[in-house]
């Protein structure tokens, strides 16, 4: 339906105005991820070549901004203020893919609502998150930025995320719009090598890749912001059959699209032409704004003019940038986000940073829990250890630009907050990383990776003295904030070299040894897994790490965490990831040996070493008597199925019990499993509870060689289990016609 303020506002126009709107851009300050930084902003702010600002905050700064829109260009159209809120704004949640693991929407939902408030209190009203990308490979830095490897998981976060933003009413003063990112495949580049070209067939994207960006769409997300690949050999940002045919054709979306950073003049490098040429190829296909190159400013004017895109065109666009404005309400009150007393109000609140400590913990995988030394007891004397124990510059994770490091609480001050009386002896015993390269590679936003000016010797020894005085050694490893992210790829996924030196030492001490691991990437730990060790990953766990991270230390709270992206035995295996295809010579059933001509590897076996969906718990659950309510299902019919969970250990934990689905005979080449269900319970110990789930007739389509949504009749299998390896407990079903 029309708007009639707006379309009043368009018949008012000139041409030049409509592509001011259609023009994104930076004044820089904040942390900007590409060469450039828009120059002269306030003037073309003054001329009405601006539709919207990002990398700028507070109500002050805001409203001076907003004035010159308001108050000094012809037509007074509000800005739109955007920013990159990926997990939290000032009050930082764990990284996305931590947050993931928590299988836990609702505080999911929560920790977006309250990235809202804040941003919303800080003068933002467009968020460039959720970022959905299906990612399987973990040398890709910016799978720390997406809930990982499966796309049914993956639909639901991003559900979870676009309704914590915009809420029921996006006119209200806490929400915002939200951007479904980087449509689309950004997460399948070649290598892992962020911005790299990505080839895929259309029934890989449809089955696998597209579901989380569609999810978003139907949750009623405002915008989407296309990726910096090309998808079937045409950049993102300028392919007609993704922007127009497959989003709003086919989905429906009504939003705007905006360009990632300069990708548009990417598309020049990309091969596709000059400026101009692109630019005009980038609105033609369905892009809305243009952010931070200035293509669509420049050269639409002589596009139009040489009849190489229409003015309809451009009507079309500028319509749905100022409809997302009007119903944000900034053309009700262009400075409704600006009340100068909300920061102090709204920002860093205790119950924020409440969210935030909840959150580390129960985005915590215990991984293994060598001789049950965890959950730690108060009276055990303590060494921690490690270069991220109490490194504060590495706690928030990366992309977290709206950040304050200085408000992190590390793992160190969690000890002396949550378990004062306990006795500890703190020792860093080796750096991040030795590598200076690396180490000045992620050093970009600041000084995350600090190299000790004593030698690795010395920090060693004085590491080693603490641990041979304790009872237990705590030992907090891993990656730098920045070795994952933007730009961020990395070829060896395995801890620094470092790190590794120190963590074998401390196991030769004798002494039980706790590693605390943080990244944001799936890491190769096939050596740190075979020693005994007990191993948390807690990623990186954001503002409240330390209080969340020493909570489940101390089994304050009972670990529930399950990975969402399988964790390979080496980089040689990627991708593996739990939906692979079968074969026609499948590999020997797991644990069998090395078979000649069978799809297996002659050095180590198909499996990933820890599989999607895992996850420990200080108590333990066992399934038992499950159901099926028919073995023969009609078409266009539900199948529910049901299982006994119990928990069988001596203290009250949550598990997430996880449905996966086995195509038996169809059409295309069927996944082994996909995940087509979770639910994440609570039970004291020794309670037991009948899980039911519930597939739709949808959950048994997918997309065939025609691109047709299809049930197909025929056998099915259910696995109902604890990771996606878990094959004890197996239903099965016939789909009739
Ligand atoms: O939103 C981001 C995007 O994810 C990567 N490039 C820069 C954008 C704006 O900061």
């Amino acid at each position: 339906q029309p708007i009639p303020e707006v379309e009043a506002l368009l018949a008012r126009m000139t041409i030049a105005e409509k592509i001011g709107q259609l023009n994104l851009l930076t004044p820089g300050g904040g942390a900007t991820t590409g060469a450039v930084v828009s120059d002269d902003v306030e003037t073309k702010i003054r001329a009405g070549e601006v539709g919207g600002l990002f990398g700028l905050a507070g109500p002050d700064r805001i409203r001076t901004a907003q004035n010159f829109a308001i108050n000094e260009s012809r037509l007074g159209i509000p800005l739109f203020i955007g920013a990159d809120i990926i997990h939290g704004y000032k009050t930082t949640f764990p990284l996305p893919l931590g947050l993931a693991s928590s299988w836990d929407m609702q505080l999911i939902e929560r920790t977006a609502q309250v990235a809202a408030r804040e941003a919303t209190a800080d003068g933002i009203n467009w968020n460039f998150s959720p970022m959905v990308d299906i990612a399987r490979d973990p040398r890709w830095g910016r799978i720390a930025e997406g809930a990982g490897e499966d796309p049914y998981l993956g639909s639901a976060v991003a559900q979870a995320m676009v309704r914590g933003y915009q809420g029921s009413d996006l006119g209200a003063d806490t929400t915002m719009l939200a951007t479904v990112k980087h449509l689309a495949l950004y997460g399948a580049a070649e290598g892992g090598r962020d911005y790299a070209s990505v080839d895929m067939s259309r029934l890989k994207m449809y089955n696998q890749y597209l579901p989380p960006y569609q999810a978003a769409v139907d949750a009623g997300v405002a915008s989407v912001m296309t990726s910096f690949n090309d998808v079937e050999g045409i950049p993102a940002s300028g392919n007609k059959w993704l922007l127009t045919e497959l989003l709003r054709d086919a989905w429906g979306f009504e939003g705007f699209v905006v360009s990632d950073y300069t990708s548009i003049n990417e598309m020049s490098n990309h091969g596709l032409g000059d400026l101009q040429a692109v630019s005009a190829l980038a609105l033609d296909a369905g892009m809305d704004m243009d952010m931070v190159g200035e293509g669509f400013l420049t050269t639409l004017p002589a596009s139009l003019e040489e009849g190489k895109v229409t003015e309809e065109q451009i009507t079309t666009a500028c319509r749905r940038i100022l409809e997302a404005k009007y119903k944000l309400g900034l053309f009700e009150d262009p400075y409704r986000y600006l009340d100068t007393l909300r920061p102090a109000r709204d920002i860093l609140t205790a119950d924020n940073r409440a969210l935030a400590r909840a959150a580390a913990s129960r985005a915590s995988v215990l991984l293994k829990n060598e001789n049950a030394t965890l959950p730690l007891q108060q009276e055990t004397r303590i060494a921690l250890i490690g270069p991220l124990a109490d490194s504060q510059n590495n706690m928030l994770g990366t992309w977290a630009p709206t950040g304050e490091l200085t408000e992190a609480r590390t793992i160190r001050t969690g000890f002396d907050s949550v378990v004062p009386d306990v006795a500890y002896t703190y020792a860093a015993g080796a750096n991040i990383t030795d590598d200076t390269t690396l180490a000045k590679n992620a050093n970009v936003f600041g000084p995350r990776v600090v190299i000790d000016e004593r030698s690795p010797d010395v920090l060693l020894e004085e590491a080693l003295t603490a641990a041979r005085a304790a009872d237990v050694v705590v030992a907090v490893v891993g990656e730098a904030s920045e070795f994952t992210g933007e730009a961020g790829s990395r070829t060896d996924i395995q801890i620094p070299a470092s790190q590794k030196k120190l963590i074998r030492a401390l196991v030769e001490t004798g002494k039980p040894v706790v590693l605390v691991l943080m990244s944001g990437r799936p890491l190769d730990i096939s050596e740190e897994l075979a020693l005994p060790v007990s191993i948390l990953q807690v990623w990186h766990p954001g503002v409240e790490a330390g209080p969340g991270v020493v909570d489940v230390l101390y089994g304050n709270y009972n670990p529930a965490g399950h990975l969402t992206a399988s964790w390979p035995r080496n980089v040689g295996q990627i991708p593996v990831y739990h939906a692979m295809k079968r074969t026609g010579r499948p590999a020997p059933t797991k644990g069998a040996p090395f078979q000649k001509f069978v799809s297996n590897y002659l050095d180590a076996p198909n499996t990933p070493l820890l599989p999607f969906g895992y996850g420990l718990s200080y108590t333990t659950f066992t399934y038992s008597n499950p159901q099926i309510e028919s073995e023969q299902v009609a078409a266009g019919d539900s199948v529910r199925i049901s299982i006994e969970v119990t928990n069988t250990g001596d203290v009250p934990g949550e598990d997430v019990v996880q449905l996966y689905l086995r195509d038996v005979v169809r059409s295309v080449t069927p996944p082994d499993k996909t995940l087509k269900g979770f639910q994440k319970i609570g039970l004291t110990a020794g309670e037991s509870r009948r899980v039911e789930f519930v597939l739709s007739p949808d959950d048994l389509k997918f997309y065939n060689s025609a691109l047709d949504f299809v049930a197909e009749p025929g056998a099915f299998e259910v696995f109902v289990g604890e990771d996606a390896h878990d094959e004890r407990y197996r239903l099965s079903f016939q789909l009739v016609e």
